[in-house]
Formats: structure tokens, sequence, C-alpha cells
């Protein structure tokens, strides 16, 4: 088992890495209290219900699966449960899902009486490799991401690579898109590791690094004003194409990986990433409409006025952030669409 201590003074937590962790929830946790377990019906039942037995009281809710659960419809739910349920501020959240789950019930976590302990034990690629850590959690409103949320660390994380077996394999390459960003941005040791073997059949060490990484840019940046912007890597186009493209059917992972592409300055380095994306049966062309895209990602919380912040990098492993006027994103994702990833 990996132990990853999260530094961030007085909301430090530990995240523990390894096969069958799910089992041992009972000594790695506190469960001798109430505990609302947040699952989906995609999650296969056995989870939520594996981490049941190893509590005093526990509280299962199945909501369903899918984008439209991160409501505040869905976020009243779990409030409620816990107030007909007597939960009192000792009490806890466990969420038992993907990126979902966890940003729903990290953010009723966080409200409950002004916050009560979450953990989380992520069962995608992308909630492990991404989303359970870094304290965002958040819901969906009026169709705009994530515009209701808190900054809110969980107390623990469990991440069990058995978890993913049951994972279709298209959600599997989505989640490990995040990966492939982090060797791009910051270890091009691990981007080496997806070129040269199979990375599917090394889960541990692609999550340990990819955590590691995540770790190290939370704990400069809690809240998002400097470095975690490298984290966007990727982001900025394909939240747009998202946005655009997504109801047809793309998901969140297939996205960044196309997004990547147009950030990536140099031939070489374009090449390579295309290759892994490929590799992994990540898409690297989309048909696009330039304009509904940078609509869409002026629409982003991210856009501050006439310019935005966007992540480039010209070699493996040395990202950069870039202060550009917004006008030059049109006329890339008018040449994108035309020559690069939309041809
Ligand atoms: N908080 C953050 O920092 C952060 C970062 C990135 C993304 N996100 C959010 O994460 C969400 C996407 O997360 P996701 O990709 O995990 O999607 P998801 O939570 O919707 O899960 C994808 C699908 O897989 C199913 N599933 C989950 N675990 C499974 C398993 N072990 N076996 C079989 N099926 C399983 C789910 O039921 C769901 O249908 C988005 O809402 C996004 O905004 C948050």
């Amino acid at each position: 088992m990996e132990q990853l201590r999260m530094e961030l003074g007085a909301n430090s937590y530990d995240i523990f890495l390894g096969d069958g962790l799910l089992e041992q929830a009972g000594a790695l946790l506190r469960l001798d209290r109430r505990v609302l377990i947040v699952t989906d019906e995609g999650v296969p039942a056995d989870y939520a219900q594996r981490l049941a037995a190893q509590c005093a009281a526990p509280f299962i809710v199945c909501l369903p699966q899918g984008e439209g659960t991160k409501s505040l419809a869905m976020f009243q739910l779990l409030l409620e449960r816990m107030l007909n349920a007597g939960f009192t501020r000792t009490d806890c959240v466990a969420a038992v899902g993907g990126g979902v789950v966890g940003d729903l019930a990290g953010f009723a976590a966080a409200c409950y009486m002004r916050g009560i302990d979450f953990y989380n034990i992520p069962t995608t690629a992308l909630s492990q490799i991404d989303s359970s850590i870094g304290g965002k959690v958040a819901v969906n409103l009026g169709g705009v991401k994530n515009i209701v949320g808190a900054f809110y660390q969980p107390r623990r994380v469990l991440v069990d690579p058995q978890l993913l077996s049951t994972l279709p394999p298209r959600q599997l390459a989505s989640g490990l898109a995040e990966a492939i960003k982090a060797g791009v941005v910051a270890d091009e040791p691990l981007l080496a590791l997806f070129e040269q073997t199979d990375a599917r059949a090394q889960m541990q060490e692609v999550l340990l690094r990819a955590l590691r990484f995540k770790k190290q840019i939370v704990e400069q940046d809690e809240r998002e004003s400097g470095p975690r912007k490298l984290l966007n890597f990727g982001h900025t186009i394909g939240h747009g194409i998202e946005s655009v493209c997504g109801l047809g059917g793309l998901l969140h992972g297939e996205c960044v990986g196309l997004g990547m592409l147009p950030m990536c300055t140099t031939p070489q380095l374009r090449r390579r990433v295309e290759a892994v994306l490929e590799k992994y049966g990540l898409p690297t062309r989309v048909s696009f409409d330039p304009d509904a895209v940078f609509a869409a990602l002026t629409h982003d919380k991210k856009a501050a006025g006439n310019t935005l912040t966007i992540v480039t990098t010209a070699q493996a492993g040395k990202a950069a952030l870039q202060q550009v006027p917004l006008e030059s994103l049109r006329v890339l994702l008018e040449k994108e669409a035309k020559e690069g990833i939309g041809r």
C-alpha cells in the first residue's frame, strides 16, 4: 500500500493507494458512527455494500447515474436524508463512485451543518487519477458545470485500483487521458510509460505518479490562484468541445485529450501525444464548429476580460501558463477546425 500525505495545514489528509483497500476501510476510516454512503446505479452495488458492512450505522443512497445527478435536487435529497436520519456534526459522508458521486457527496458534506467529515472512495479512472483529490466539490446549475460548489478537502481518500476491473474500457481510457495530461505537463517518464508499455496493466504506478503530480500542484495552490491552472492543460478547448459535442457522446477525458493537441506547441510533441491518444483508443479528430466552441469557452468561468490563461507545452514535462487574447484563441480554433483536430 502506498500512502501520500496532502499537506494543506489544518486541511491535510492522507491518500491511500493499493489493491483491496475497500476491504480495509474499517481500519483506515472512522466508520463507528452514522455514515451516509453515496453511490450511483452504474457502480456495482456490492462496492457500497462492502463498505456498509464495515460501518456501525450505514445509510446507503443510490442515485441515478450520469452528469444530471450533479444537481441541486440531488444535493437537497442527500441533505434531507442526513437530517431525517439524525446526522450530527460528528457523523460523516462517504462517496463510492466516480466524479459525479464524489463532487455531489463532497458538496453535501461541505454544507451539512457547515461541514462534516467526507471520505472519498473513487471507482472510476478519472476519479482515482484526478477528481477525488484536490477538494473541488460542486453541482451544476442552468446547464453550467460546477457553477455551485466549494473547496472542501476530504478527510481521507482510498484509491483501490481493483475497483476499476468492472469499468467499461472506454471509461477507463477516458480517465487515463488525465494521467497522460500529467505526463505531458510535468512528468516525462509517465508519458514514456504510456508509450513503451500498456499503462492499463500498470495502474498502480500510473495512479501513483498522477496522484503525486496533482498533490504537488494542489499543495502549492489550494484555491487555484496560480500554478493549479496547470491542471487545466487540454481543458480550455476540451471544455468548449465538451459543451458543444458532449451530447454527441464524447466523454470528458476524450475531450481533454482532443484539447491537449492544439496546446502542444511543437510538431514533435504533438505527434507524440497524438500517438499515445491513439494507442489507448482516445479520439484525435472531431468535427466541430469553431464559432460554437469559441462561444462555449468564452462563457466558461475561467474566462476573464479579453484574455484567457491557457496552458501550453513545447516539451514533455515542461508546461507553462500563458495569458492570450481571446481573439487569438478564435483564430486557433478556426485553424484547428480546418487543419488540426477538426480535419
Ligand atoms: N472535483 C474535481 O476536481 C473534478 C475533476 C475532474 C472531473 N470532475 C467531475 O467528474 C465527473 C466525471 O467523473 P467520471 O468520469 O468518474 O464519471 P461518472 O462519475 O459519471 O462515472 C462514469 C460512469 O461509470 C459508472 N461507474 C463508476 N464506477 C464504476 C465501476 N467501478 N465499474 C463500472 N461502472 C462504474 C458510473 O455509474 C457512471 O455511469 C464530472 O462531473 C466532472 O465535472 C471533477
